[in-house]
């Protein structure tokens, strides 16, 4: 992974993914075979800037070249997608996908059967949750992708339960950051940051360095707790 410390790490990150664009090294069709909405198919090919983010996600997987990323909230599993069809070139890697519901209709075959990817049952603030990643891989994930219910207690909650695990240097992308009263949390993450939205997703794309100074929201937050224990046993 290369490394990254300041705000022009970032600004040097961002415009090599967007020169990068949606050429032959995008997502093969073979894996995106599984995609059977269009719309959804359109997402990973347009050139529209409401809606690039996951052409930037599988851009920035290239670039930097990353051994850990974890992204919690996979839904359909699309970016999960988007993520491991850049990973799969690399000579090490692992993928862990954390969410509450199964999910997952768009992982391609080869996807679900490489051993370096990992489908987690359970609550991103959840103890079990911690448990079955640990199990994986643990800590100093090179990336962490933020995408699950996008408010401030949610994502805050995710932060604060989890920047321990992280490394000076990990990089946090987290998703539509202009809802609700997400653009609050996003003002006050006190790491080298840059706001893309305008190029990569109309709702809000954030991406920032973690560098060791731990965040502590301003306001409440949800706390990790145990509640999960319907999730469990379900794989
Ligand atoms: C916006 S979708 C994720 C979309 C996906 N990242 C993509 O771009 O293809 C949000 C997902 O977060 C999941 N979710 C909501 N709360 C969660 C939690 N506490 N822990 C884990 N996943 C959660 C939902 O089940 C849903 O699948």
């Amino acid at each position: 992974m290369r490394h990254l410390e300041t705000t022009g790490d970032l600004i040097r990150l961002h415009s090599e993914c967007l020169a990068r664009g949606w050429g032959p090294r995008g997502i093969p069709v073979d894996i995106m075979g599984q995609i059977s909405d269009n719309r959804y198919r359109m997402y990973f090919q347009s050139a529209n800037p409401a809606s690039a983010q996951y052409k930037w996600l599988h851009a920035a997987v290239s670039i930097l070249r990353p051994k850990l990323v974890i992204e919690f909230g996979r839904e359909r599993g699309l970016s999960g997608l988007a993520l491991w069809a850049a990973l799969r070139h690399l000579p090490i890697y692992k993928l862990i996908s954390v969410d509450t519901e199964i999910g997952g209709d768009y992982f391609a075959n080869a996807m679900i059967d490489d051993r370096n990817f990992q489908r987690v049952l359970g609550s991103s603030l959840g103890r079990d949750c911690m448990r079955q990643v640990q199990r994986f891989r643990w800590k100093d994930p090179d990336i962490v992708f933020l995408d699950t219910t996008h408010d401030y207690a949610q994502v805050g909650g995710e932060i604060t339960t989890w920047q321990d695990t992280w490394y000076p240097g990990t990089l946090v992308i987290i998703d539509d950051i202009h809802l609700g009263d997400l653009g609050v949390l996003w003002g006050e993450l006190p790491w080298p940051k840059l706001n893309i939205s305008n190029d990569v997703h109309e709702t809000g794309y954030g991406i920032a360095i973690f560098n060791g100074r731990q965040f502590r929201p301003r306001r409440r937050v949800l706390r990790q707790n145990s509640f999960e224990r319907e999730y469990r046993g379900r794989f």
